[in-house]
């Protein structure tokens, strides 16, 4: 079976870490991955804070009101920004990087979780994810931050997909939009 399917397949979101620590070698990997992902006209907009010491991994637990308490057990996260002064894509940029590298890590037998940050809440009222990152981490005002990955050795497994088939799978339309799909799915849950 092609390699990277096989990658994709097992692929999960891994959010128990044991607390053994993620080695250099992987996470310098983990980095060539996203820093290896297209980018809207080449401009190169995605950059990576990496964060490793304790104090600042439970800071970035109340990045948000819910959904990153993950991070108190994390051994490393990466915090992708975009530098939305001269790429209007940046988000695209970005989510691709988090992608690659999230991937990278489940390549890598090491666990990881994508952290939404765009449009989000931190733990602090009145303060949106992205103020609070911006903060903590010194970012300049002219990037966006879009989410963090959130890595450790995993203490859970989950089960790998079913290889899905596209010519069953009703989000999948052929030739044009089939809205038996939408009626059947979108309006009445399935
Ligand atoms: C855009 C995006 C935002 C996500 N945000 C969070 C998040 O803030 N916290 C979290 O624990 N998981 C988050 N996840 C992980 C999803 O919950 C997870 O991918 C989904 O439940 C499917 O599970 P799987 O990744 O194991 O296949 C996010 C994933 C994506 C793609």
């Amino acid at each position: 079976m092609d390699a990277l399917l096989e990658i994709m397949r097992k692929r999960r979101s891994i959010r128990k870490y044991t607390g053994e620590h993620v080695s250099e070698e992987d996470l310098k990997k983990i980095l060539q991955a996203g820093l290896l992902a297209p980018t809207g006209k080449n401009l190169k907009s995605a950059e990576f804070v990496v964060v490793r010491d304790r104090e600042t991994l439970d800071k970035l637990a109340d990045s948000r009101s819910i959904g990153a308490a993950t991070l108190k057990g994390a051994d490393a996260a990466i915090i992708v920004i975009g530098f939305s002064q001269i790429q209007d894509v940046w988000t695209e940029d970005c989510s691709i990087a988090l992608t690659q590298m999230h991937l990278m890590a489940a390549s890598l037998g090491v666990g990881s979780v994508w952290i939404q940050s765009r449009l989000r809440q931190s733990a602090v009222a009145g303060k949106s994810t992205d103020e609070y990152l911006h903060e903590l981490l010194g970012i300049p005002a002219d990037y966006c931050c879009e989410g963090i990955l959130s890595l450790g050795m995993p203490d859970e497994a989950k089960d790998a997909y079913d290889l899905p088939d596209p010519a069953a799978d009703a989000r999948v339309h052929a030739g044009k939009f089939d809205s038996t799909n939408y009626d059947k799915i979108r309006l009445f849950g399935g």
